[in-house]
């Protein structure tokens, strides 16, 4: 093989960056490779046949092959294993070489890797990709930030292989250094949002309406067809369709409830809070795979307090359906409202509409609705927050009366319902004109002479209070 032929090189052959580089290349790029694992080299040669692709378990073979400026895709697991890869291929790579970490990595840790590779003259991307494994081989949605110039050596190849709606590729330069692993970031704290309001609706499907596994389908199934469409309410009405094979029981019902987490949600939490912005919806998901891991201890109190239920069903199938697309709204409404204060902080300088934008096709957040996210944007670019647009206010409105109804019904018959309940409370609260925040001030005055502001003049004062 002649040296320096490909177009592309990847770095972790594991499945996503099996089907990632797959992608590439059957988008008529060459691609190499790099593995320790020959098993997973030869799977690369194999899936790849009649492509342009192969693999190595060489660096100095992989660095040697690859077209300059080199372009090297990491897709290995986030945290340390990226920072050994990056040490491994630095002595070997060429000033003006491009690095791209493609994992879910720290925005804090792409920043730094940044930095790092800019001072030895190493150009580097970091870049959200979602969609799982099928998204990756069939059209993920990018999420890119760095240097605007590094972008553009990748551009065409990103692209080819993301997903598109409406011809429209759902990839775009996001903005400098960290942005695309931030916003990757905030659409996981989504993620959590919606799959935890699903499952929310769900357990009022199962135990309030008494609905079986297949009445269950076919209201997400109706639902998908409707304004609630989107990839996780069409892969949760698949669920209620599979059989186990030995038992024949639903694998839904043989699933233990206790939900694990790699972390991302929590981040996004996590500095919700250093930045001082509430994304409440996405700390309850996360808070409640939190509990759900405490599987003993949840049964050990369930002895204790007998839930007693009255079981007078007085929420109806529609109810549920708009207590879902309310809980849906605000929980984009969160995280974009994270992103528009995370872009003020960091300079990122994000253009809102343009997430949406990409994240309607490709990633595992891709809603209808986001086109209707989208637009919104476009009317008005710096809205404060996505429940002030007249359109969403009329939709959020025709919602209300269902999700206080839902609400009042979980709390009645005593199932968890933080998710929904949040997304209510932050809905109250975000158009509270007054708030008993005085009174906190007051006592942050009282006891240790914080001061506070008042409505009747400008400044700040603190009062003798005893
Ligand atoms: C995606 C997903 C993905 C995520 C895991 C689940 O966009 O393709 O968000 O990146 O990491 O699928 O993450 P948890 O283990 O945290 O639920």
């Amino acid at each position: 093989m002649k040296t320096k032929q490909f177009d592309f090189g990847l770095v972790g052959l594991g499945v996503m960056g099996r089907n990632f580089i797959l992608n590439v290349a059957e988008n008529g790029y060459s691609a190499l490779g790099l593995s320790s694992s020959i098993k997973k080299i030869e799977l690369l040669r194999k899936h790849g046949k009649g492509t342009q692709i192969d693999g190595t378990n060489s660096d100095r073979d992989f660095i040697s092959k690859l077209k300059s400026p080199r372009i090297i895709m990491f897709l290995v697991p986030s945290g340390k294993p990226v920072d050994l890869m990056i040490e491994r291929l630095l002595p070997l790579m060429s000033s003006g070489d491009l690095i791209i970490d493609g994992g879910n990595s720290h925005f804090s840790d792409t920043d730094r890797r940044y930095d790092y590779l800019l001072n030895k003259g190493i150009r580097f991307i970091g870049s959200g990709i979602s969609g799982g494994s099928k998204g990756a081989r069939v059209g993920p949605s990018i999420m890119p930030g760095g240097e605007k110039k590094s972008y553009e050596i990748v551009k065409p190849i990103f692209e080819s292989v993301s997903a598109k709606i409406n011809n429209e590729p759902c990839v775009a330069y996001l903005g400098p250094k960290s942005s695309g692993h931030y916003v990757k970031m905030i659409h996981n704290g989504i993620e959590y949002a919606l799959m935890q309001l699903i499952s929310e609706t769900y357990h009022m499907l199962k135990i309030g309406l008494k609905l079986n596994n297949n009445s269950i389908y076919k209201i997400f199934e109706k639902w998908n067809k409707d304004r609630l469409s989107s990839y996780l309410i069409e892969i949760t009405k698949n669920i209620f369709t599979k059989n186990d094979n030995r038992s024949g029981k639903y694998i839904v019902d043989l699933i233990l409830d206790k939900a694990k987490q790699k972390g991302t949600g929590k981040w996004t939490s996590q500095h919700a809070m250093d930045i001082g912005i509430n994304v409440p919806t996405i700390d309850a998901a996360v808070s409640m795979r939190i509990i759900s891991s405490f599987k003993r201890i949840r049964e050990k109190t369930s002895n204790i307090y007998d839930t007693k239920r009255v079981g007078r069903i007085n929420i109806s199938e529609d109810d549920l359906e708009k207590s879902l697309y309310f809980g849906f709204i605000i929980s984009y409404a969160q995280g974009l409202s994270q992103l528009k204060m995370a872009s003020e902080v960091f300079h990122y300088n994000l253009d809102l509409e343009l997430i949406c934008r990409i994240w309607r096709g490709g990633c595992i957040i891709r809603a209808n609705l986001l086109e209707s996210i989208r637009k919104a944007y476009n009317k008005n670019k710096s809205i404060d927050n996505l429940l002030q647009d007249s359109d969403f206010s009329k939709i959020i409105l025709g919602c209300e009366s269902s999700i206080r109804k839902v609400c009042k019904y979980a709390i009645n018959e005593s199932i968890p319902f933080n998710g929904m309940l949040s997304a209510l409370s932050y809905f109250d609260a975000i158009k509270s004109k007054n708030l008993p925040t005085n009174l906190i001030q007051a006592q942050r005055d009282y006891f240790g002479e914080h001061t506070y502001e008042r409505i009747d003049k400008e400044g700040f004062f603190h009062t003798k209070w005893e």
